[in-house]
């Protein structure tokens, strides 16, 4: 039974920091002619209206989105000025929607990419299908994307991309993006995976970290942002992190700039941001 909506926490600090990454993640990968895939295994309904409907209940992205947006105590990296104007000229010509991460990465595909995107939720679903129904770079299944990358790796073309975005609603999703992630390396060595978790004081997601460097991925990146001081015995996110496998070349230079002022625009005097990089990948 899922009860996780995406749409009351859109555009927060955790929104901001996953997308600015997948955008420039896309980004890189573009450097080459040849197609890749994109596979976004937790895609939720695509975009999201901020006033309206459940976003506007709590209005969480009053604490991501409109901070950035806001912020001017120092320059914009390039990273953040290409996820603004890709926020506002879809703004602009959707009623103000926010995109969602499927449709960061179908405004980003060239004709030789493809994209596929798994989503559980029927709601949420039949948005994201009737979202991309006209769009033939892109497949919408209505799967477990765990299991699906079974099915849709390697791609053919041998270059990839998997954004793995749990609500982590389930306790198991932890164990499951670590075997997830496990087996999609070992199917395809080279697939550039970007695993967002959160930052909050519970026994797994305390155990991640660990259970991620247990799968003996060679080129690793780890973002972090930490935006509350975390308290014992606190239950809510303080922060969140991705996990990023065969990071595409000059990645970690792009987040050196992007972290510390996604850190100053987003967070408290407690915030915090933090790289740490294993070796980077060579283009691929
Ligand atoms: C954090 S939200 C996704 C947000 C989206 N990636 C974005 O950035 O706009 C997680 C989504 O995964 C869906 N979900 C949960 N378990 C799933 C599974 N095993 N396979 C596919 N989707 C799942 C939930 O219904 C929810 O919409």
């Amino acid at each position: 039974m899922l009860s996780y909506r995406h749409a009351f926490h859109a555009g927060n600090h955790a929104d901001v920091l996953k997308h600015i990454v997948l955008l420039e993640c896309l980004s890189l990968l573009k450097r080459k002619e040849k197609g890749f895939l994109a596979i976004d295994t937790h895609a939720g309904a695509g975009a999201y209206e901020l006033d309206a409907g459940y976003a506007a209940q709590n209005r969480e992205w009053d604490d991501g989105i409109a901070r950035v947006k806001a912020f001017s105590g120092l320059p914009r990296p390039p990273a953040v000025e290409a996820y603004l104007s890709f926020v506002s000229d879809y703004g602009r010509s959707n009623s103000g929607a926010y995109p969602g991460s499927p449709v960061l990465i179908a405004g980003s595909l060239r004709p030789q990419d493809r994209s596929v995107f798994c989503e559980l939720h029927p709601t949420d679903f039949a948005a994201l299908e009737a979202r991309f129904s006209g769009d033939r770079l892109v497949r919408a299944r209505r799967a477990d994307g765990f299991a699906e990358l079974k099915a849709l790796l390697p791609p053919p073309t041998r270059r990839g991309l998997v954004f793995m975005d749990p609500s982590f609603e389930l306790a198991e999703d932890y164990r499951k993006a670590a075997d997830a992630i496990s087996d999609a390396i070992k199917r395809f060595a080279g697939c550039v995976v970007v695993l967002w978790h959160p930052i909050l004081d519970r026994a797994e997601a305390r155990a991640l970290p660990e259970l991620l460097d247990g799968l003996g991925a060679e080129k690793t990146l780890r973002a972090e942002l930490r935006i509350a001081d975390s308290r014992p015995g606190e239950r809510g996110m303080t922060g969140s992190g991705l996990y990023i496998v065969n990071p595409p070349w000059t990645l970690s230079a792009s987040l050196r700039e992007t972290l510390p002022f996604l850190s100053q625009a987003l967070g408290s005097t407690a915030s915090e941001a933090t790289l740490l990089i294993d070796r980077d990948s060579p283009a691929t």
